[in-house]
Formats: structure tokens, C-alpha cells, sequence
């Protein structure tokens, strides 16, 4: 079986896997990190949201043979140590959750946003978010746990988050 190596949450990681393993299933079942979710497994809900070099992509779409080599950040990466990401935090303090299955998608997505627009208005956050689907209909909390995470979220966050990003994936 091919052996790839991926940078997960600044882990070098070797996974042994068939070609066409979907990455979702490598970071799930093989690195045992089990916070990102399968939803549909055809990327329409987001609820399999990881980074790969920064930028938010649909993991249960994108085969491992394709990102071998990448830096993968998940929701178990994004915090500090025990330094919540400012999203989680907020996450946490306006209980954005209700059964809680789509949100490390949704943190996923919104912290994406954040490092590319630290102050986006509500169209940047509906467009951002657009992908994210929630059966629980979060979306009116998790639009207002943006604004309040972007409130907080200055050049010091930013840096810290890329910092934390590019150290996850060292
Ligand atoms: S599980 Fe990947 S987009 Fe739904
Ligand atoms: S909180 Fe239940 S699916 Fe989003």
C-alpha cells in the first residue's frame, strides 16, 4: 500500500493508504483525529471542512494521493496549546452549537474567512459560510459569533493563527 506523508497540525504524519482514500478517512481513521465530521461525502455540507495549506477545502472529496506533502490543519489544530482560537471561544461563550455535528466545519470555514478578511461584513460572512450547512439552523448564531470573533480578532490574532497554522504544518 502507497505511503504518504502529510503535515497534520504541525504532526509529520506517514499514513499508508490506497491512492484514492479520501482524506477525510486518513485524518479520521488513520491520524485518529476524529473531530472533522462526514456529512453527505459529496461535498455539498461542509461538515468535513479542513485547511490544506491554509485555504478550506472539503476533505471527503480530495483523495490522499492528491495532497501528499500538504499541511493539513483540522479543529484539533487550530487552538494554541490550550489557547482556544478566538473562534472557539466565542463558539463556546454564545453556545452557537445546538446537536453540534456541523460546527467544526462551520470554525473551520470562519477562521478561513477571518484570515483573509478579519472585519467581513454580513455578505462576506453568508458568502463564506454559503457552504456550510446546518440542520440545526445555527446560522443567525454563528453569523453573530463571527462578528464577535472579528471584534477581537486583530493583527496579533491573525499573525497568531497563520503562526499557528504554519507551526501546525512545520
Ligand atoms: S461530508 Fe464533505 S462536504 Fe459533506
Ligand atoms: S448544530 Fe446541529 S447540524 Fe449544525
Amino acid at each position: 500500500m502507497p505511503k504518504y506523508t502529510l503535515e497534520i497540525n504541525g504532526e509529520r504524519t506517514a499514513i499508508d493508504a490506497a491512492a484514492d482514500m479520501p482524506l477525510l478517512w486518513a485524518i479520521r481513521d488513520k491520524a485518529g483525529l476524529t473531530g472533522t465530521k462526514f456529512g453527505c461525502g459529496i461535498g455539498q455540507c461542509g461538515a468535513c471542512t479542513v485547511h490544506i495549506n491554509g485555504a478550506p477545502v472539503r476533505s471527503c472529496l480530495l483523495p490522499i494521493s492528491a495532497v501528499d506533502g500538504s499541511q493539513v490543519t483540522t479543529i484539533e489544530g487550530l487552538a494554541d496549546s490550550d489557547q482556544l482560537h478566538v473562534l472557539q471561544q466565542v463558539w463556546i461563550d454564545q453556545d452557537v452549537a445546538q446537536c453540534g455535528y456541523c460546527q467544526a466545519g462551520q470554525i473551520m470555514s470562519a477562521a478561513a474567512l477571518l484570515n483573509q478578511k478579519p472585519k467581513p461584513t454580513d455578505d462576506d460572512i453568508d458568502n463564506a459560510m454559503s457552504g456550510n450547512y446546518c440542520r440545526c439552523g445555527t446560522y443567525i448564531r454563528i453569523r453573530k459569533a463571527i462578528h464577535t470573533a472579528a471584534s477581537f480578532y486583530d493583527a496579533a490574532d491573525k499573525a497568531s493563527s497563520a503562526s499557528n497554522e504554519q507551526e501546525a504544518q512545520a
